[in-house]
């Protein structure tokens, strides 16, 4: 048997595979464009497993997403190929549309085409998994109850907007053409192989090359942080156990809002690489301009998963987000290759006009 995994180079993708490859003896094929966000590095110990099949493609490039699942057969498609990162989106939506919405479609009447030609026992079996995020429910106040799967999608950012459409999408090709499909909604991950341009590397990044640590508004916005390992499990169990048509929240039952956040990796860094010149990293906090259109507090209640699938996050904050700085530290050349990328120019010339 064989599962086809979209966005498998970028963070949580690659993070997947690992996952995928330390309990599992199926083949996985890996089908990534590889944007600024996507990186083979992540996956360079897997380059002799001869389970592991990677095409560099656009989930977008019909034709040959219709040959690699003609040639493979797969049981199932995890979609997480998307452009992941709110910032971005403010300034330059389009890639946000054409990968997030007019891709997504694409990918999916390739696998409607796919699913109904297959035998009706695969059909059984068979399931298109799509990633999507807590974002599409908009924001919350302090005194509101974490997002419940049936909270209404109100999304805030083009991001969030671009996700809440192909969730819709996803959504129309199950009620309208029987196509076995999940929606996952999960809300921030952290942990190895996350591209710098998203708070928690971007702040252990800037601390360790003594750059200003960026703090939007007060920082007292808040978000439900989960470790990309126990999201990359929750995957797997929807893999193999989750209801087609249904949609499953995922979270950390975290909420910290972000002063928080920067202030823990701060102290943590003065323990693992104290300052040469003997100063505290939190020196190099920084408000700056808000965000336009910042969320307040995202939270997820994750009952249902953890009732119905006998899913629960394993990962404490304070145990993963050491074991990610250490990552980091250890991963320096990782980290100015990724950053070499053409986004980092993007970034200055765009995005530091604020
Ligand atoms: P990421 O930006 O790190 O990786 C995205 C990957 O998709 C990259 O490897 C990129 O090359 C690839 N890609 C982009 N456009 C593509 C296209 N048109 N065709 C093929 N590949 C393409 O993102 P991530 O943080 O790993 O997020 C993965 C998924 O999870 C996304 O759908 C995102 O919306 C969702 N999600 C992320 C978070 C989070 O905290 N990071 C939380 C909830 C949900
Ligand atoms: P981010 O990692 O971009 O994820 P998202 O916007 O999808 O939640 O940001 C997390 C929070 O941190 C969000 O409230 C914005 C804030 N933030 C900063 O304060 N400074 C930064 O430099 C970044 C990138 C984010």
């Amino acid at each position: 048997m064989t599962i086809i995994v979209t966005g498998g180079a970028g963070f949580i993708g690659s993070n997947f595979i690992h996952e995928w490859f330390s309990n599992e003896n199926e083949d996985l094929i890996n089908i990534d464009c590889l944007t600024y966000a996507g990186n083979l590095e992540n996956l360079k110990v897997l380059n002799e497993n001869k389970l592991y099949h990677f095409y560099k493609n656009r989930i977008g490039d019909k034709s040959d997403i219709e040959k690699i699942l003609n040639r493979f057969n797969p049981r199932a498609i995890i979609n997480f190929a998307a452009e992941s990162h709110v910032d971005k989106s403010i300034y330059g939506p389009e890639s946000f549309f054409k990968t997030n919405v007019m891709e997504t479609l694409s990918l999916l009447e390739v696998t409607k085409n796919y699913y109904d030609q297959m035998p009706e026992i695969s059909k059984k079996k068979f399931k298109f998994i799509h990633i999507s995020t807590d974002e599409v429910f908009g924001s919350l106040q302090l005194n509101e109850k974490p997002f419940k799967e049936s909270n209404p999608y109100l999304p805030n950012s083009p991001y969030a907007a671009s996700k809440a459409a192909s969730d819709h999408l996803v959504r129309s090709f199950n009620k309208t053409h029987k196509l076995p499909c999940i929606i996952s909604n999960c809300s921030n991950n952290y942990g190895p192989f996350q591209y710098p341009e998203k708070l928690i590397p971007l702040v252990i990044n800037n601390a360790l090359n003594l750059k200003n640590l960026p703090v939007y508004g007060k920082g007292n916005q808040i978000r439900d942080w989960l470790h990309v390992k126990d999201h990359c499990k929750a995957i797997i169990t929807i893999l193999e156990d989750g209801a087609p048509s249904e949609t499953y929240n995922i979270g950390g039952s975290c909420e910290m809002e972000n002063i928080e956040v920067i202030k823990i990796i701060c102290n943590s860094l003065d323990n693992l690489r104290p300052r040469k010149d003997k100063k505290k990293y939190e020196d190099l906090i920084k408000f700056v301009s808000d965000r336009p259109g910042h969320d307040l507090r995202y939270a997820i209640n994750s009952d249902k998963i953890m009732k119905e699938l006998k899913w629960k996050p394993k990962i404490k904050f304070s145990d993963g987000i050491n074991d990610t700085i250490e990552w980091y530290l250890n991963s320096s050349e990782w980290l100015m290759n990724v950053l070499d990328k053409s986004y980092d120019i993007w970034m200055k010339k765009n995005y530091n006009k604020r």
